[in-house]
């Protein structure tokens, strides 16, 4: 049975050797291109490939939950042409890839402020998750047009709209946290950010309290299943203390296993 989806601040979640949910902030289109005297869009057009192939190594390994940064809400201060590019992009993979996902048992999901889209790619993406909705394999969540600061204030919006008589000693994080836009997957065990910066640049800022994170040099569009099964070898040895000390953690698992 899995477990059930809880709070890492108000329940110790069950750690497992392979990460149930796994975040990716795809990273290093641009600097790829680059580095090759290609466009920038030619990195954005190369990064498909590692999507769909993230996408099958999570199947491989019994990830549950993929979730993948594809557009920040601060990525509109780009370029016009840029911004276009990827828009298209977008668009056309919602098009193509969608069918095979769901050949695939894969149920997408999008999360982020949909507002900011063309309606085109609005109804795009509701057919999407609408076609996918019963599947049981992996959860593909691609965030687009999100930001972490929107997320927590649009879920408040929605929880004061829900309760508007709440006192403030009744706020807490059971009122919150359903109406974030991740309230139906565990929290992520594990993030990667390819192409080098150590920054969350306004990801799942909620989200990652207790997530483990790494960090890699290599460029999204390079990034394959040998880069990603390093990642998971380096989740195995961390030790996950979620506020407790080492021998608290060693004996919890000595009572597990008795
Ligand atoms: C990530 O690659 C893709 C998006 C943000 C859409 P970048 O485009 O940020 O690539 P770099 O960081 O400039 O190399
Ligand atoms: C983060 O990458 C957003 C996505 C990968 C979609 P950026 O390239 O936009 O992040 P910063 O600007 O370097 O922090
Ligand atoms: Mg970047």
């Amino acid at each position: 049975m899995k477990p059930s989806i809880k709070s890492s601040t108000l329940a110790i979640p069950e750690i497992t050797q392979i990460p149930r949910h796994v975040t990716m902030i795809m990273d290093g289109n641009g600097r790829w291109a680059n580095q090759r005297f290609l466009p920038r869009v030619a990195g954005h057009s190369k990064g498909l490939d590692t999507v769909r192939l993230m996408v099958e190594e999570c199947v491989k390994h019994g990830i549950e939950y993929l979730t993948l940064f594809a557009f920040s809400s601060e990525n509109w201060r780009r370029p016009p042409d840029e911004v276009n590019f990827l828009m298209n992009l977008f668009f056309k993979a919602l098009d193509h890839e969608v069918a095979r996902l769901h050949t695939n048992n894969i149920r997408l999901r999008i999360i982020g402020n949909l507002q900011g889209f063309s309606t085109e790619i609005q109804e795009r993406i509701i057919a999407a998750e609408k076609l996918t909705e019963t599947n049981t394999s992996l959860v593909l969540t691609i965030a687009a047009n999100y930001g972490g600061r929107w997320d927590i204030l649009q879920a408040t919006k929605k929880a004061l709209t829900l309760h508007p008589e709440i006192s403030h000693a009744d706020m807490n994080e059971e009122w919150l946290s359903p109406h974030l836009s991740m309230a139906y997957a565990p929290e992520p065990d594990l993030f990667i950010r390819t192409g080098g910066e150590r920054r969350i640049s306004n990801f799942l800022l909620w989200q990652l309290a207790y997530t483990e994170m790494y960090f890699t040099d290599t460029f999204w569009p390079e990034f394959d299943e040998v880069a990603f099964q390093k990642s998971l070898d380096w989740f195995k040895t961390r030790e996950r203390r979620f506020g407790q000390t080492g021998s608290q953690v060693l004996e919890n698992t000595i009572a597990r296993n008795a």
